[in-house]
């Protein structure tokens, strides 16, 4: 008799405006790394943990707030790289804070070393922690403050 396999638990990383231009775009802040890059390497690190990583990029707002609502109801936990959207966005802000995901805020710059606009996040308060600075390695280091925090409060 065939076992039912239980599907792997949902890690759901959201990547904000203009990020789909990662490897072309500003590459002396950003980086050559492009997103399809960023996301394979997340997608076997979560493999190797026992997660399915699923990672989408968004340049609106409202669709970035929609995908949030939906992973406090599918994921265990979100990356999310709001980009723009976290100097400006209380819509984003109170997605995360609607639902028990624990979302960590990533950026790939570090954003306190850059113009002052990009000091404020409306999203850090209601996050579980942020990682700015790394570059590519600031997703990867997310992901594992965000397992490690999984890990801990795992009460299953
Ligand atoms: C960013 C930093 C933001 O200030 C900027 O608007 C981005 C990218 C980063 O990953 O460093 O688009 O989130």
């Amino acid at each position: 008799m065939a076992s039912k396999r239980q599907p792997l638990p949902q890690i759901w990383v959201l990547h904000g405006p203009n990020l789909n231009l990662l490897g072309q775009r500003e590459t002396d802040i950003y980086g050559r790394e492009d997103l399809k890059s960023i996301n394979s390497t997340l997608g076997q690190a979560g493999k190797a943990a026992g997660y399915r990583v699923v990672c989408r990029q968004s340049n609106h707002e409202g669709e970035l707030v929609d995908w949030v609502q939906q992973a406090h109801k599918k994921a265990v936990g979100i990356l999310l790289n709001g980009a723009a959207y976290t100097h400006t966005s209380v819509a984003l802000r109170d997605a995360i804070a609607a639902g028990d995901c624990p979302c960590v805020e990533v950026h790939l710059s570090n954003v306190y070393k850059r113009e002052p606009f990009r000091h404020g996040s409306f999203l850090a308060p209601v996050c579980l922690g942020v990682v700015s600075g790394l570059g590519a390695a600031s997703y990867t280091a997310a992901l594992h403050g965000l397992l490690s925090h999984l890990s801990r409060y795992d009460d299953t």
